[in-house]
């Protein structure tokens, strides 16, 4: 970070064993990162080597001159900023331990249904190595709004350690700007079935389990819907989560959406020639639904190469007169890059396996315009995607807001909610995030399962487009405390000591477990590191080589 600018290498070397030795080390040994953004919210999420119980995020429109208080007390915080105004540039900074962090900024989400997005997106890419952080400056310098990551976002095993060497201190300066909604990877379920990669990232939750593996979310006129794979190719157990339960979400959410563009991710590629090649499993059972609900692209990583398939029906190119679905495979993010052994398929467009980038993309009113962005500059490949959108509905009316009693607490968890719409006539409905609705004006939910939610309420009345709003309620497991809600949330009542620190999510740095469960079908990652429990090297170290070389790379 900026602040070690002005310390010679050999007192900071001396600063960080010395700290971590006596746990008074720098206070935050990984820059604050930007998590679900949406419309109205926004998730500061930063990790302290140390416990402090202070800790805030400063924030506002040009200045920092609201606050938002963790109510986490260890070394793991999380900050959800509420009430924030829809397509709008946010400056921020953590203040903890006596530390500040250097302003950032980052943008809210614009309205749904808004027509203009402006997206990244790439996997493969959590090596640590040069050629991540050549993509991720890359894509920093083109802004896009959101990150869209295809998995394998920690190699080689994706525990706790590797999520912060291969991850966040690489990616730091982009995880700051622009939010990154993740889809895991198979190297991530090398330990412990993902939990790493669950306990660092914040996901939606709006699914049936309330479980961050898979969900859905919208992005201006864009609906995303994020697929773990990994759930449905044999390398999940049953208690984590199923393919049963992730098509019966999948079909739900596609059915229900009234965004007009449709993206769907996830890891493991339904058409591929690269190493791995098609997941037959992925294509046969989500294609019929994606076919069937107008998916408009589907993105996938796994094969270190890219590649975008012809619009694909079933185990065919569709017809001339055929509406198909074009997959990509955008797995050039860093991972040492892999030759193609065969000649390019007739369903491949065009594929290549030279050049590590990432893809950006356009979605402005009925055209979605993509661009594989190379880390030279070069475009590799574009392509347009065109669609008849209906004429835009007239602009909103009146306001909106929303409260909820009682904004956290442990499952099962009753929360309330009240509506309160300028315009008379008015009906709503809300969306409480795991996966269930109702209308009404004023209602009540209870969540059974521990998780942050995301509660919509949608305002409408005759001849004027929808209102939204939303809160967000935090439910913890018996005995835990979820780390820090924003003190916007009213009601706040964890049930738990305040002095002990209890937070589901582990520390930095932790031992890696080996999983009941193998992944192992595949040897990736910088310089062909193979998938299994990796070789933890001690955090002070990791953390003193990351910083030399950001030290190195000004
Ligand atoms: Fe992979």
């Amino acid at each position: 970070m900026d602040r070690t600018k002005s310390l010679s290498l050999a007192p900071l070397a001396a600063l960080l064993v010395m700290g971590f030795a006596s746990g008074t080390a720098l206070a935050l040994p990984r820059d604050p990162y930007l998590q679900r953004v949406g419309p109205d919210t926004a998730t500061v999420a930063f990790r302290l080597a140390s416990n402090c119980s202070a800790a805030q995020v400063r924030y506002g429109v040009g200045n920092t001159s609201a606050a938002a208080r963790s109510t986490a007390t260890s070394r793991i915080h999380a900050v959800v900023l509420t009430g924030l105004t829809p397509a709008t540039t946010y400056t921020y900074s953590v203040d903890a331990c006596g530390e500040t962090t250097p302003a950032k900024t980052f943008v809210t989400a614009p309205v749904p249904g808004t027509r203009r997005v402006h997206f990244a997106a790439v996997g493969d890419f959590g090596t640590g190595g040069s050629d991540q952080r050549k993509v991720a400056a890359s894509m920093l310098t083109n802004k896009p709004e959101l990150f869209v990551a295809l998995g394998d976002n920690a190699y080689a095993s994706g525990t706790e350690t590797e999520f912060q060497t291969n991850l966040f201190t690489p990616m730091a300066a982009l995880l700051a700007q622009v939010p990154m909604f993740a889809t895991p990877g198979n190297h991530e379920y090398v330990t412990n079935e993902a939990q790493p990669y669950l306990d660092n990232l914040y996901l939606p939750t709006n699914n049936a389990e309330g479980s961050e593996r898979y969900y859905s979310f919208d992005w201006g006129h864009v609906h995303f819907v994020s697929i773990d794979s990994n759930c449905a190719v044999g390398l999940a157990s049953a208690s984590k989560c199923t393919l049963a339960a992730q098509k019966a979400f999948v079909e739900k959410d596609l059915a229900a959406t009234t965004q007009p563009w449709k993206v769907v991710f996830f890891h493991h590629p339904s058409w591929s020639s690269g190493e791995h090649g098609s997941q037959l499993t992925m294509r046969r059972q989500f294609g019929p639904l994606f076919e069937k609900y107008g998916v408009d692209l589907v993105l996938t990583g796994h094969d270190h190469n890219y590649e975008r398939s012809k619009p694909m029906l079933g185990d065919a190119e569709s017809g001339k007169s055929e509406r198909g679905v074009p997959y990509l495979v955008v797995g050039g993010g860093g991972a040492t890059l892999r030759k193609f052994a065969t000649s390019r398929p007739s369903w491949s467009v065009m594929r290549d396996d030279a050049a590590h980038g990432f893809l950006d993309v356009e979605v402005v009113e009925g055209t979605l315009t993509a661009k594989l962005v190379k880390t030279n500059g070069g475009t590799l490949d574009s392509f347009s995607l065109t669609k008849e959108l209906p004429a835009p509905p007239p602009p909103p009316q009146g306001t909106l807001n929303v409260t909820v009693g009682s904004a956290s607490g442990t499952a099962p968890h009753t929360a309330s909610f009240v509506a309160t719409a300028s315009q008379a006539g008015t009906s709503v409905t809300w969306d409480f995030g795991d996966g269930v609705t109702a209308q009404g004006a004023q209602v009540e939910h209870v969540y059974t399962q521990p998780g942050t939610y995301t509660a919509t309420a949608t305002a409408t009345s005759q001849g004027a487009a929808p209102l939204t709003a939303t809160t967000v309620v935090t439910v913890t497991g018996s005995g835990t405390t979820d780390p820090g809600t924003g003190e916007e949330d009213p009601g706040t009542d964890t049930g738990a000591d305040p002095g002990t620190p209890t937070n589901p999510r582990p520390e930095l740095p932790s031992t890696p477990s080996t999983p009941g469960i193998t992944p192992g079908e595949d040897s990736e990652g910088g310089g062909g590191c193979a998938a299994g429990p990796g070789v933890l090297l001690p955090a002070a170290a990791l953390l003193l080589a990351g910083l030399i070389r950001r030290r190195r790379s000004r």
